[in-house]
Parts: C-alpha cells; sequence; structure tokens
C-alpha cells in the first residue's frame, strides 16, 4: 500500500539484481525498477521507451520463491511499472544478467543478432529478455507461445519477422525455414507451389544457423537461496519504506493488511501497479488466471466450462504479456476501467467477489458494481479477496467479444460480455446479461433491455428488439471521449448479432429437430481471425563464387552492432554516464493553438527543491528564431505542444514537479487553424504553389468519355522511433565551446542551430553521435531545434544538460508525417485508359516550415507514379496551420501523395466495371519514355516487377479462390490488391548528395573509419565496414567505425532519402582508394607481404596514412519554373501484392499473404536491405492502416503514448511474407546498389487496397453500386461503416452541426 509519507523510518529493501545482492536502505516509493536499473545501478541495458507498459522495451524478468508450492516463479515484468519498493525478496534479471559479448553472450542474444533481428537495436534488450524469460519456463517453447510473449514488444525497425525467427530456432517443432508446418524446408520441396525461378541463382539463406550455439537450460544462473531463506522465513514483518512524498507499507499476512486497509481507506493497494466453479484469489495476475482457467477447461466437460472459454479469449490478447504477468485479477476487477476485457464477461458470468476486511466477510456479485439497479461498491477497508466464476448449465451461453485498432495489445473500441439462459429444453429466454465496455465511464450494463426480453423466443424478432433496445438505453453522447459514436453504436450491435447466432448454432447442436443450423453464409459471421506464426521466404542474389572470401561485399553480413544490441552494451545518448554537475531539463509546452502569452510565472517552480532555474526566450543570446523555426516561444503561441520555457534541475523529477508549477496566461487569437480546410479558407500557405504539367489537360477534358472527380485523405504518422529525443550538452567551459552528443540524422544542421542560438561561429559546436535508436526522418530537423534549446539551458546555467523527452512530450512537440488531401480530377475513355489527369495537394506542414517545402516538391514531382498519363497536371501546396510543425518522414510525403494516385486508378477501375489491375497495366509506363517533368528514363524493371508480381504471387488464380470465397461468405470478405511502385531516391540539389569521409590507418593496421553519415539502425556503418574492406582488401575486423561528428567530418549532409550509402560509401570508396595508391609502391615491393608489414614500413617511409575521401553528388536540378529537370539520380522500382480477410461486422482486418518484388539491383548486405524493405513495408502498413493520430479540434494532440496510438505489433505482419530481389544493374551508384531505405513504406498500400477491394465486394454484394473512397487509415472504424447493413442501418446518426465532436481530421 502506498500513502503520503509521514515517518523517517524506512526497513531495508533487499533484492538480488543478476546474482548481486542489493540492499537498498532509502528506497523511494515513487520510484520504478527502471529508474533503479538505469540510474542507480547505470545497468542502461534495459531501454526507457514509454514508461507506460506499452512498449516492451525495459522487459525484464522477476523470479521470486513461493514458500507454499515451493516454486521458483519466473515472469516477464516492464520495468518502467515495478516500483521498487514491490521487489523486497525478489531476483530481477536484465538483459546484462543473461550475456555479454565481454564474457559470453547467451543464445537468445546471438540468434537475434545473427537472425538479423535487430536494426536500430533500441528494443532488443526488451525482445531478449521476453524471450529468456519464456524459455527459462519452457526451455521447448511453441510457436504460439512464442507469438504470446512477443506480443508486448513493439519493434518500429524490423517488422518483426526476423525477430519471430530467431524465437522459432527455440522453438520444438519448428526450423525456421519452414513452410505451412510441414517441418520439411520449402525449398526442398518439389512440389512447392511457392516459386523459384531456378534460371536465376537465387539465395535464401541470410544466415547459417550451424553457427548458432546450442541452448543449455541447465547452464542459467540459480536462483539466489538467500533469498529462498527469506521467503520461508516465519517470522516476516511489516515493512515499511519512506520516500520525501509517499509511504509504502508491506503487510506480512492478510490481517496485518486489512488492519492497515481499515487505517488508511484510501491509500492504492498495489498490485500489478498497472493502472496502472472456480475460485481464484485476487492476487493472482492475468497470466496465472489463464493458466489456472486453460487447466480447468482441459479438465472439465466443455459446455460447463464456457465462461472460462471466454475469459481466456481475451486473457490471449488483452495487453501484453508483461502487463499480463503484472496485473492482477483484483486489481484489475476493483479499478472498474472502462476499458476491461475481463469485467464485462465476469458480470456476464455471475462472478461473485469475495470481499474482505476488518469487519468481516460479505459476497457481492461483479454484475452489482455495474448495474445501476443493483448498485454495490467497495467500502472503506474493504479488499476483493477472491472471485468465484460458476460452472455454466447446458442451457446457458456465454460469449466474449472486443474489437481494438489492432489484434493485441490494444484497449478495445468496445467490448462485450452476454450470457443467455434459456428454460432448460427450449429457447425461450430465462435469464440474459449484457455488458459492454468503453461505451461508458465503467462497464455498463444493459439491464433495462435484458430484463424486457426474458420470456421471448430466441429468434430474428428478438434479435431486431434487442438491437433497438440497447440503442434505447445506452446513449454514447456524441461529444463522448474516444469519438467514434457511430461505429461504437454499430459494434455494440454487431455484437449482439454475433451473439444471437453463436448462441443459435449451440442450440442447434443441442436439438438439431428444433432449432435449424444457422444459414451458411451467416457462419462467417462467427469465425474469428486466429494469430499465426508467420512464415515466408527471402530471396535475393547469390555472391559470385569467385568473389575473394575476404572481401564481405554482397553477404548477409549481420549488424556491425548486433550483438551489443542484444547484450545491451550499445550505447544510447542516455545511457552515456552522468557527468559532475548534470542538470535535467523538464519543458514547459504550450495549451494554446494561437494565443498571446500574457504572463509567465515561474516563482512557485523555483521553490521546487533541486531546481536551479527557468529558461525562457529572454534567454536566448542569439537567434531564436532561425531559419523560421522558433526554440522558445516568445509574446505568442502558435501552436500547442510548442516549447515555452524549460527548468533545470538536479533530478528530473525536480525538474518536471518544477514545470507542473509554471503558470502561463494566454489570451487565445484568432485565427487558430487547425485542419487543411481551415488553411485553405484562410489562404494560410508556406512557399509557393508547386507545380508540373505536360499535355493539354483542360483540352483533353472536353472529349474523353467520362469524368471523375474526388478526394482522398491521408492521416500523419508519428514517428514512433524507439529511442525518444535525446541530448546531452556538455559546456567545456572554454571558448565558447559546447559539445553535443544526441540521435541525430544531420549533425551539421544541429551544429549551425545550436551555433545561431548561442551566436557562436559553428567551429565551437561539436555534435557527436554514435547511434540513434531509430529515425525514419524524425530526427532530421527536430534535434537541431531541441539542441538549441537545450543549449540555451547549458549556456544560462553553465552546467552539462541532459534532455530526454518523455514519450508523451516527444510526440506532441516533434509531430510527424504530413497528413494529406488530394483532390482529383480525371479524365477517361471507357476501356479504362487515362487521358488527364488534374492533381491538387494540400499538405498540413503545422506552424513552421521545417522541411515542408521539400515534402511538397517530392509529392508533387512522385505524383504520376508509374502511370503514363498524356496530359497531367500537379499542383502542391503546404498549408501553414496552428499544429505543431510536421516533418520528414520515410519517403518523404510520397506514400501520401501516391496513396491518392493508385486511389483514383482503383476509382477508375470502379466507374469502368474493370478490375484495377487492368486499369493499371493498361497505364503503366511501358517503354523509354520521361517522366512528368521531362526526367528520361527507363521502366523496364517497372515492367519486370509489376509481372513476376503478378505471376509468382498467382495473383489471378487466387483472385478467382477468393470471389469463390467472398460468393460463400457473406460477413467476411477477402480482397487483393497488387500496386507497382516507381520510386526516387535522393533530393533535388547536386549539393545535398555531397559526402565526406576520413580514414585512418594506425600504426598497427588497424584502421578507423568516420563518414558524414548517421547511424540509425538502417546498417549504414555495417555496410561502410564491407566498403572499406573491399577497398582496402582487408577483413572487415581489422576496421571501426566508432562515431559519426562534425569534428571529423564538417558540412555532411543529412542522412535521409535512401542516399546515405550511395553517398558515404562513395566518399569511404575514394579515401580508402588515396590510402591503396599511396601504399601501391610498398604492395610491389613486397607483394607477398602482410597488411601490417605494408603499413609498417609506409609509417616508415612517411606515408600519410590518413585521407578524407569526397564524392561530389549527384548532378540533379530541378526548373521549377520551367517545370522540369532531372531531379533524382535513379529510379527504384517494385511490385507488392496483399491478400486480406474483413470482417464486416467489426471492421477487424487480417493480412494473410504479401509478396514483394524488389528493384535491388546489385546488394551491398542483402540481410540489411532486406530488413529495410520488410521493415518499411510493415511501417507503410501502420500508417494505412491503424496508426491513428487524434486531435481536438483546438488542436490538441491525443495520442501521447503506445495506449492510444497503435503501431503494428507481431501480429499484423503478414502470415505468409515473400520477398524477392528483383536483379538489376545500377552504374550510377557504388557497386551498382540502390538505395532501399525507403522504398518499403508505399508497397504497404497492397494492405490497403487489399482492404478497400474486400470493402467492395461487400457492398457490391449488399446492392451499394454508388463509388466509395477509403481515406488512409483504414481503421476498423474505416472498413466496418462502409459495409452498410441492418446494423449499420438502425444507429441513430448525429447531426454534425449540433455538436463539436471530440476529435477531429486534420487532413
Ligand atoms: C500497457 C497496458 C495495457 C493494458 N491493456 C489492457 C487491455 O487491453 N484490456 C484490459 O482489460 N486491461 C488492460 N490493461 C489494464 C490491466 O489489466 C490493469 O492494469 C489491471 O487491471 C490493473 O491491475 P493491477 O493488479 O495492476 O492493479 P493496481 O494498479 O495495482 O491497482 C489498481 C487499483 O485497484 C486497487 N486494488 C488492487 N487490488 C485490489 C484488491 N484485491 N482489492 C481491492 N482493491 C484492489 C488498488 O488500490 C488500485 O486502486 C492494460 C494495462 C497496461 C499497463
Ligand atoms: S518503457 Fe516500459 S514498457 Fe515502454
Ligand atoms: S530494432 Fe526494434 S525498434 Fe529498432
Amino acid at each position: 500500500m502506498t500513502m503520503p509519507s509521514t515517518s523517517p523510518q524506512s526497513d531495508h529493501l533487499i533484492f538480488f539484481v543478476n546474482g548481486k545482492k542489493v540492499v537498498e536502505r532509502h528506497a523511494d516509493p515513487e520510484v520504478t525498477l527502471l529508474f533503479y536499473l538505469r540510474k542507480v545501478l547505470c545497468l542502461t541495458g534495459t531501454k526507457y521507451g514509454c514508461g507506460t507498459g506499452g512498449c516492451g522495451a525495459c522487459t525484464v524478468m522477476i523470479s521470486k520463491y513461493n514458500p507454499v508450492t515451493k516454486k521458483i516463479h519466473h515472469y516477464s515484468a516492464t520495468a518502467c511499472l515495478v516500483p521498487l519498493c514491490s521487489l523486497h525478496g525478489a531476483a530481477v534479471t536484465t538483459v546484462e544478467g543473461i550475456g555479454s559479448i565481454k564474457t559470453r553472450i547467451h543464445p537468445v542474444q546471438e540468434r537475434l543478432a545473427k537472425c538479423h533481428g535487430t536494426q536500430c537495436g533500441f528494443c532488443s534488450p526488451g525482445m531478449v529478455m521476453s524471450i529468456y524469460t519464456l524459455l527459462r519456463n519452457y526451455p521447448d517453447p511453441t510457436t504460439e507461445q512464442l507469438m504470446e510473449t512477443l506480443s508486448g514488444n513493439l519493434c518500429r525497425c524490423t517488422g518483426y519477422r526476423p525477430i519471430v525467427e530467431s524465437g522459432k530456432t527455440f522453438c520444438e517443432e519448428s526450423t525456421v525455414c519452414q513452410l505451412q508446418g510441414t517441418g520439411k524446408c520449402c525449398m526442398d520441396q518439389e512440389e512447392s507451389q511457392f516459386y523459384l525461378d531456378k534460371k536465376e541463382k537465387m539465395c535464401t539463406k541470410l544466415y547459417d544457423e550451424s553457427e548458432f550455439r546450442p541452448f543449455d537450460p541447465s547452464q542459467e544462473p540459480i536462483f539466489p537461496p538467500e533469498l529462498i531463506r527469506m521467503a520461508k522465513d516465519p517470522q516476516k514483518k511489516t515493512l515499511m519504506f519512506c520516500g520525501d512524498r509517499v509511504m509504502w507499507l508491506s503487510p506480512a499476512n492478510m490481517s496485518e493488511l486489512l488492519e492497515l486497509r481499515m487505517k488508511y481507506p484510501t491509500a492504492p493497494l498495489v498490485m500489478g501497479n498497472t493502472t496502472v466453479g472456480v475460485t481464484i484469489g485476487a492476487g493472482c495476475t492475468l497470466a496465472e488466471m489463464k493458466e489456472i482457467l486453460t487447466s480447468v477447461v482441459s479438465n472439465e466437460p466443455k459446455e460447463k466450462t464456457k465462461t472460462y472459454r471466454a475469459l481466456l479469449k481475451h486473457l490471449r490478447t488483452l495487453a501484453g504479456q508483461q502487463i499480463r504477468n503484472m496485473a492482477t485479477l483484483g486489481g484489475h476487477v476493483a479499478s472498474k476501467h472502462d476499458y476491461s476485457d475481463i469485467n464485462p464477461i465476469l458480470a456476464a458470468g455471475k462472478a461473485i467477489l469475495n470481499l474482505i476486511s476488518k469487519e468481516g466477510k460479505r459476497q457481492i456479485l461483479i454484475e452489482q458494481l455495474f448495474t445501476p439497479s443493483l448498485k454495490e461498491e467497495l467500502h472503506d477497508g474493504e479488499i476483493i479477496y477472491s472471485v468465484v466464476i460458476p460452472k455454466l448449465h447446458r442451457w446457458d451461453f456465454i460469449t466474449a467479444q472486443r474489437q481494438a485498432q489492432r489484434l493485441e495489445n490494444a484497449f478495445a473500441i468496445v467490448n462485450a460480455g452476454m450470457r443467455v439462459q434459456f428454460r432448460e429444453g427450449t429457447n425461450s429466454i430465462k435469464d440474459l446479461k449484457m455488458f459492454f465496455g468503453r461505451v461508458g465511464p465503467t462497464t455498463v450494463s444493459a439491464s433495462k433491455t435484458c430484463e424486457q426480453l426474458i420470456g421471448r423466443q430466441w429468434n430474428d424478432e428478438m434479435l431486431s428488439k434487442a438491437c433497438r433496445l440497447v440503442l434505447d438505453e445506452i446513449h454514447i453522447p456524441p461529444t463522448a471521449v474516444g469519438g467514434m459514436m457511430e461505429y461504437k453504436r454499430t459494434l455494440m450491435i454487431s455484437f449482439i448479432f454475433k451473439f444471437y447466432l453463436k448462441v443459435q448454432r449451440e442450440l442447434h447442436k443441442l436439438d438439431p429437430k428444433m432449432y435449424p443450423e444457422i444459414p451458411e453464409t451467416s457462419i462467417s459471421a462467427l469465425e474469428e481471425f486466429p494469430i499465426k506464426t508467420p512464415q515466408g521466404i527471402q530471396m535475393f542474389q547469390c555472391v559470385d563464387p569467385h568473389q575473394s572470401p575476404q572481401d564481405p561485399v554482397g553477404h548477409p553480413v549481420m549488424h556491425q552492432s548486433g550483438l551489443k544490441h542484444a547484450t545491451g552494451e550499445a550505447v544510447y545518448n542516455d545511457d552515456i554516464p552522468r557527468v559532475d554537475e548534470e542538470l535535467l531539463l523538464a519543458v514547459v509546452t504550450s495549451t494554446r493553438a494561437h494565443a498571446k502569452i500574457l504572463s509567465i510565472d515561474v516563482s512557485e517552480a523555483l521553490e521546487i527543491p533541486g531546481v536551479v532555474d527557468v529558461i525562457t526566450a529572454k534567454d536566448v543570446p542569439g537567434e531564436n528564431n532561425h531559419e523560421g523555426e522558433i526554440f522558445y516561444a516568445e509574446n505568442e503561441v502558435i501552436c500547442v505542444g510548442q516549447i515555452v520555457c524549460t527548468v533545470a534541475a538536479d533530478t528530473y523529477a525536480h525538474a518536471k514537479q518544477a514545470a507542473e508549477k509554471v503558470k502561463i496566461t494566454y489570451e487565445d487569437m484568432e485565427p487558430r487553424i487547425i485542419t487543411i480546410e481551415d488553411a485553405i479558407n484562410h489562404n494560410s500557405f508556406f512557399f509557393k504553389e508547386k507545380k508540373i504539367e505536360k499535355g493539354n489537360v483542360d483540352k483533353v477534358f472536353q472529349y474523353v468519355d467520362e469524368i471523375i472527380e474526388g478526394e482522398v485523405r491521408v492521416e500523419g504518422q508519428e514517428h514512433f522511433y524507439m529511442e525518444t529525443q535525446t541530448i546531452l550538452v556538455h559546456p567545456t567551459g572554454e571558448d565558447k565551446e559546447m559539445v553535443i552528443h544526441t540521435g541525430m540524422q544531420h549533425p551539421t544542421y544541429v551544429q549551425s542551430f545550436i551555433a545561431a542560438a548561442l551566436d557562436v561561429p559553428r567551429s565551437r559546436i561539436m555534435c557527436h553521435m554514435k547511434r540513434a535508436g531509430g529515425a525514419f526522418g524524425g530526427k532530421v530537423t527536430k534535434p537541431a531545434v531541441l539542441g538549441a534549446v537545450a543549449a540555451v539551458a547549458a549556456h544560462k546555467t553553465g552546467h552539462p544538460i541532459r534532455f530526454c523527452l518523455e514519450r508523451g512530450d516527444d510526440m506532441l512537440i516533434t509531430a510527424g508525417r504530413h497528413p494529406l488531401l488530394a483532390k482529383y480530377k480525371i479524365g477517361f475513355m471507357k476501356n479504362g485508359l487515362i487521358k488527364a489527369v488534374d492533381l491538387q495537394y494540400y499538405i498540413n506542414a503545422g506552424c513552421t516550415p521545417d522541411e515542408s517545402e521539400m515534402v511538397i516538391e517530392f509529392i508533387v514531382l512522385k505524383s504520376e507514379n508509374a502511370y503514363d498519363i498524356p496530359n497531367f497536371r500537379c499542383r502542391g501546396r503546404a498549408c501553414k496551420t496552428n499544429l505543431p510543425s510536421n516533418t520528414a518522414f520515410r519517403g518523404f510525403g510520397y506514400p501520401q501523395g501516391t496513396l491518392a494516385v493508385e486511389n483514383y486508378i482503383t476509382a477508375v477501375a470502379f466507374h469502368c466495371g474493370l478490375p484495377p489491375e487492368k486499369v493499371r497495366d493498361m497505364n503503366m509506363y511501358k517503354t523509354v519514355n520521361k517522366t512528368a517533368y521531362k526526367e528520361p528514363f527507363n521502366p523496364e524493371l517497372l515492367r519486370k516487377c509489376w509481372k513476376e508480381c503478378l505471376e509468382k504471387s498467382s495473383f489471378q488464380s487466387r483472385k478467382t479462390v477468393i470471389e469463390e470465397f467472398n460468393r460463400k461468405n457473406y460477413w467476411k470478405k477477402k480482397g487483393i490488391a497488387v500496386i507497382p511502385m516507381k520510386f526516387t531516391i535522393g533530393g533535388l540539389v547536386a549539393y545535398e548528395s555531397q559526402a565526406a569521409s576520413l580514414v585512418h590507418i594506425y600504426q598497427d593496421g588497424s584502421v578507423l573509419l568516420t563518414h558524414g553519415g548517421c547511424e540509425l539502425g538502417q546498417g549504414l556503418y555495417t555496410k561502410m565496414i564491407q566498403v572499406a574492406s573491399r577497398e582496402l582488401k582487408i577483413p572487415s575486423s581489422y576496421i571501426h567505425l566508432s562515431e559519426t561528428s562534425t569534428t571529423t567530418v564538417p558540412n555532411a549532409r543529412y542522412t535521409a532519402g535512401s542516399m546515405a550509402t550511395d553517398i558515404n560509401g562513395r566518399a569511404v570508396q575514394n579515401a580508402c582508394q588515396i590510402l591503396l595508391k599511396r601504399l601501391e609502391p610498398i604492395i610491389r615491393k613486397n607483394p607477398k607481404g602482410k597488411w601490417e608489414e605494408w603499413i609498417s614500413q609506409a609509417f616508415m617511409e612517411s606515408i600519410s596514412l590518413s585521407a578524407t575521401g569526397y564524392f561530389k553528388g549527384y548532378q540533379t536540378y530541378m526548373d521549377w519554373e520551367k517545370e522540369e529537370g532531372n531531379p533524382y539520380p535513379y529510379f527504384v522500382y517494385g511490385a507488392a501484392c496483399s491478400e486480406v480477410e474483413i470482417d464486416c461486422l467489426t471492421g477487424a482486418h487480417k493480412l494473410l499473404r504479401t509478396d514483394i518484388f524488389m528493384d535491388a539491383a546489385f546488394s551491398i548486405n542483402p540481410a540489411i536491405d532486406m530488413g529495410q524493405i520488410e521493415g518499411a513495408f510493415i511501417q507503410g502498413m501502420g500508417l494505412y492502416t491503424i496508426e491513428e493520430l487524434k486531435y481536438s479540434p483546438e488542436g490538441v494532440l491525443y495520442s501521447r503514448g503506445p495506449e492510444d496510438y497503435k503501431i503494428p505489433t507481431v501480429s499484423e505482419i503478414p502470415e505468409e511474407f515473400y520477398v524477392t530481389f528483383v536483379r538489376s544493374r545500377n552504374p550510377i551508384a557504388i557497386y551498382s546498389s540502390k538505395g532501399l531505405g525507403e522504398a518499403g513504406m508505399f508497397m504497404g498500400s497492397s494492405v490497403f487496397f487489399a482492404i478497400t477491394d474486400a470493402v467492395t465486394a461487400a457492398r457490391r454484394e449488399r446492392g451499394l453500386a454508388e463509388p466509395f473512397t477509403l481515406n488512409s487509415p483504414a481503421t476498423p472504424e474505416m472498413i466496418r461503416m462502409p459495409c452498410m447493413d441492418q446494423f449499420t442501418e438502425q444507429i441513430p446518426r448525429d447531426d454534425l452541426s449540433t455538436f463539436k465532436p471530440w476529435s477531429i481530421h486534420v487532413s
């Protein structure tokens, strides 16, 4: 229990970390295990990703001895939610505790790295600990257990496939290269339906399993015997831990607990601290509850265990594994959260709460907590002791349903528990219970509806009445928090329908004569999407057998930091140890979108202990507004989330407390522009319009057969890099020098902004980075603004500053991908041939220019995608709004802009009654040609990717099967789509692609390599080592790449636009060639000598062993006046085919299969390139399907963490995933390679269009002839609502003009 601190008497907290005893004499109840590990024990392998239990980056294993069962219980937990004080007597194992590159790496770590399951590596320690804990409990796990174990771990880079694969190597029944559970490698199967063109020599093995060390479970560390003794100690006493503000009491037994509960009735009882028949103890975790129920279900007759099976369904998908390991049944029930998945089922199942207090025991039904007419509450001093879940009878039926934004680890949008009891042998309702979640402040009972239906027959009439009554009884106001009212209403009655069918089926089973089977077409309403273990194949070019064995180019070499990622030894910015006098920075951000700042009162903030200073615009010695980007708001604020001031204090807790005390008064200003529509109305734009045009669009519109006009909206996207923005600034104290460490994509930019803010020459600002925990465009410009903010604080206070954004602040302040609105007018012939396109794009740039001009340029230039439209006009504008400034994001506008293109192609196909792929094919570039802006190109590879994709994915035959499926299944529809891609890499101006490197050879022959590119997880450093190894003709082990810094390579351009390998590779190649040339005379004299001998000799001959390399850049340009240019050095082509299944009643979808054909030319590192393509594809799929940012009408971003912004998890990835590199040549780039960092993003749109196809099939069957536009993201809501039926017809519609919605779209 926790309560305000009153007593200074603290007990010693004793626990073990990685086998070492920790005795904490001043345990603070407010401190979490994550903080303690990272900041006190300096075990920085465990990462901070969100602080709310939603990302799994902080996963550790906790082990406890149970003196009753005499067993040791190991479970994974998110350290950010574990209160330190809860650990008395526990053993904690962190990633450092299981293996290290310094001693011995653990097989889990080794395999994750070698299977290429790490990119940026920030999620890797959490992944390792989840798999490790699984193996501690199940040395031979099943693949289902593996999938379940990974359900609480997010990865933003890899797309999960390689992570799952590394875990599968431990699974008993699975080898990694296995298809359809046959146990045989698919490549060995003669009859394999999968494609492998024997003429083109392709490889499929990205790693060598024979290298893996065997896993021996007996070698794991033992549980500390001292903790067993502590657990068995009969003299246990109540423990008390006092912090500054809060006291923690751990009662030794129940009577002490009840005593305390009476004494402190309002003190929370901390169980899992995650908020944060069968009798189950309230202290059981949800994972333990699952185990108990699984065992009961397997031992008891099926009909009696219906409630348990209903609970088990949700206990698999509710939260992630770590949360289920921590959250308790009692805590869950007592919290009465509206999102509770368990309470509606327990209430419907007539579960009983056993309550206990000092006064005695009593029982209540859980339904009494939620049914107004039976209202009961827990009394003061009372706790839930246990929960009794009755067995059901033969004529009792129960169901559990939920729909969330994604399949698992997401709060439900609506959930339900429903139970019906019939009079024995009849279908007459004796008792009925329906409970819904997320439609009110807590679980809501539809008790009046149920009462009115008692005595009725279970038939269609009853169903209609039930739907009508529930909609009347449970009113969801149009302004309700969470929005989606119409969808929620539809879900409620769709769930009733599913329940109705399910029960009808059961009745039929009980008495087939009396109760007919449900119609065959309805059966599909009942089937749920299973979570399957993904399978697939990756195909890439084999290395020429004549290539030197020392030469690593073309090999799937593991990420240079892979093992360090997996052992937690890779150092990220916040892992850098604290320096003396360091201060922590917390931000105060604007709560208004557009307002005058009337006053800033910092007096209370300055009184908080440990606070050193509050920094505002007045403290900026140089420019506060640099290139239109504002560091500290001055006089007025222009978005919610703008930094107004920062607080510097000795700890982050103090800084944050003080930040909350800063009082700012505002006066709202007009206009407040939030959406693109608002901006258009106010003529609020940045920059001039960008336009390209070819042919004569207006003239051609006069003679085409048909013209359609429409709009497409694509909402924004959050980068959700796992490492939030972190900046360390260290004033050296001399010559105004500042040393900066941050994860960034553009060190030169950071340097220039900080220099401008401090009014010092750039030479005084030294920016360093080793790696970033993901970036995706979000660390191009934003670290410069944040760096300036931190540097001003360092300048003012004279102290080193550590500035780490919390996840919520990061999401709020740094914004993301631009929301886009496309308006189109298309002129086409009846046969589908498009003659003219007039396209107008708007992007929501937010409040400052950032990179929006470049984004709109890219959108306009790439807007034709793969299509040869003879008369084409495209215009683009960047809207200036009062939202945080949007910025670069993988694909740089192409993923949004081109979605609109594919959308109008689909619309043309719809109008012509043609399959979309036919219209795509018909209008596609086919021969050597020029783009709309007159850049010549050869679409041969585009055609190759397209054709191979169609052919090798068996598109046509699968389409026929899908049509057959759709005919038979009214409530489930499948859809398939194939999408072509013509992508370009690089920037529009030549100087943006210049690059430099610096290579030193030391006297021992070791090489230190530096260049201007940043390692963001994309494997740039690994590839650069491969390049240097080939060029210098030495093994990679000789070459070290430590960091990127403005001190070694000045004026480097950004690491973005898929160009980093191309341009830095050329610079590295150049430096190495210079050095090798210098060494040539020595080598010639001693050709059989060793590298070390040549280097030593070179030194003796005073030959410089250091060289800079340089690449001038691609000679690109764009003339916007003439609307022509050669803006991109080359094209990357591809095609993707995806197949999905949707549930027309809920809007859920399942991605069944994806085939990607990517023109990879010659891959320098197929493992890394494969990872980029797969990772980008999953990120793109997230953009187009489940990632949804929610804003209030006032411009407040609601989505500020993993709990309300859903990136794909392991269960979203395709069940079958095939990626093939299509070979080509690209003489313009190093080793004939291609930049593949971004291209895969748009391939994710194949999922979007497969969903469109499925929704179209549903609508066609329902007789809805008019076209419909699916906007992005195609969330469950967006899928469900156009699948109109008797349920959508019934729901009350709100008059939009009569209320202010909770959230709005900003596109
Ligand atoms: C990331 C994340 C995702 C989640 N996703 C879901 C989800 O999808 N679906 C879902 O249903 N839930 C979800 N949850 C909620 C999770 O199930 C709850 O956290 C859990 O229900 C709370 O249990 P706890 O043991 O941690 O309670 P605590 O946080 O320890 O306590 C909660 C409250 O209950 C009181 N309490 C605790 N035990 C008792 C008792 N025995 N008697 C009386 N009062 C008691 C405490 O005083 C406190 O006020 C999620 C949680 C997190 C953190
Ligand atoms: S940091 Fe703990 S779960 Fe995200
Ligand atoms: S490797 Fe998983 S988040 Fe980067």
